[in-house]
């Protein structure tokens, strides 16, 4: 990771770092405090580039990472720029606590969640939500489409395997590769929605993708905010303030293309041109392959 020590000294050669604009930017306008007031967590920290980043902010900052090859890089910046409320710990993630880390204003899970197997992925997430107060940043890969499946306390998760070590690695090998898992030669990656319903059901209240500031990454590649609030209380709607947990659908490609087909310029065209007769026969059709929406148009919705 490039990080400028001063002068015309870096770490590496000077490098933009999208992701370390975003993850400051998110604590910014979220954290609800001055930087200088934020206990901040950086899980699997690397060489603790965005630990360092909030420590050089004055925030209280802890960094966990089991290699010691990447902790060792940490710590020299630590002591270089004398970072005295930046504590590095040489753990594996899966052993986070509040009995043994406290708890975080700020919690950034950048670059881990998908190097977990499952379970401990979903043990994880809730050890997440666990030592957090307030804000936690899920930067992540997820699965594009719901191919695999894991059941996890009765729900079903959709996402995809991903091979991180050859499993006749050993234990020395599997450590050389710095990026990857410490272990686990599979790890599993959530589809959006999947892990929107799992973060909803260990408890954290609201849950936002980020686009800016923009990163330029693939598409399989998000950066994901997850709030711990309290439940807001709907005076206006009684129905609403009943409704229980709705499950978010995994998006298959057709729900994906569909609204953007009804909104296209040959939709718009048919619509104008074809009997109502025609129009009236189509409609299962294409209600089945969600390009239209299934039910009637409420009574009061209707021109007269
Ligand atoms: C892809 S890098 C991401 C680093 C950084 N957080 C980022 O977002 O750029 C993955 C990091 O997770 C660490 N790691 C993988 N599994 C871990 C585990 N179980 N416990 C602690 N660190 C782990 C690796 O050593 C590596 O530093």
């Amino acid at each position: 990771m490039s990080i400028h020590l001063g002068g015309d000294l870096y770490t590496l050669r000077p490098a933009l770092d999208g992701r370390l604009r975003r993850i400051l930017q998110i604590a910014c306008d979220l954290a609800g405090k001055p930087l200088d007031q934020l206990r901040v967590l950086d899980l699997a920290c690397l060489e603790g580039h965005y630990g360092i980043e909030l420590a050089m902010n004055e925030a209280e900052v802890v960094g966990i990472e089991l290699r010691e090859a990447n902790l060792a890089k940490a710590r020299y910046v630590k002591d270089y720029l004398r970072l005295n409320r930046l504590t590095l710990c040489q753990d594996d993630v899966r052993n986070l606590s509040v009995e043994k880390y406290g708890q975080f204003d700020l919690v950034i899970c950048s670059g881990i969640l998908y190097h977990l197997d499952a379970p401990d992925v979903f043990h994880f997430i809730r050890r997440i939500f666990e030592v957090c107060t307030r804000l936690a940043i899920f930067d992540t890969q997820i699965a594009l489409r719901p191919g695999e499946t894991f059941t996890f306390e009765n729900e079903t998760y959709h996402g995809l395997w991903y091979t991180e070590h050859d499993e006749s690695a050993d234990r020395d090998t599997r450590l050389k590769d710095l990026w990857a898992s410490v272990d686990n030669t599979r790890s599993f990656w959530f589809t959006p929605a999947s892990l929107a319903n799992y973060v909803a059901r260990v408890g954290f209240s609201s849950f936002y993708e980020c686009l800016n500031p923009e990163h330029a990454v693939p598409e399989d590649r998000r950066a994901y905010v997850a709030i711990k609030g309290k439940p807001g209380i709907i005076l206006s709607s009684p129905l609403t303030a009943s409704m229980g947990f709705t499950p978010k659908p995994e998006r298959s490609q057709l729900s994906v293309v569909g609204p953007n087909i009804k909104h296209g310029p040959m939709f718009r065209v048919a619509k104008r041109l074809l009997p109502q007769s025609i129009k009236n026969m189509l409609k299962p059709s294409l209600r089945m392959l969600r390009i239209l929406r299934s039910g009637s148009t409420p009574k009061f919705l209707k021109k007269e």
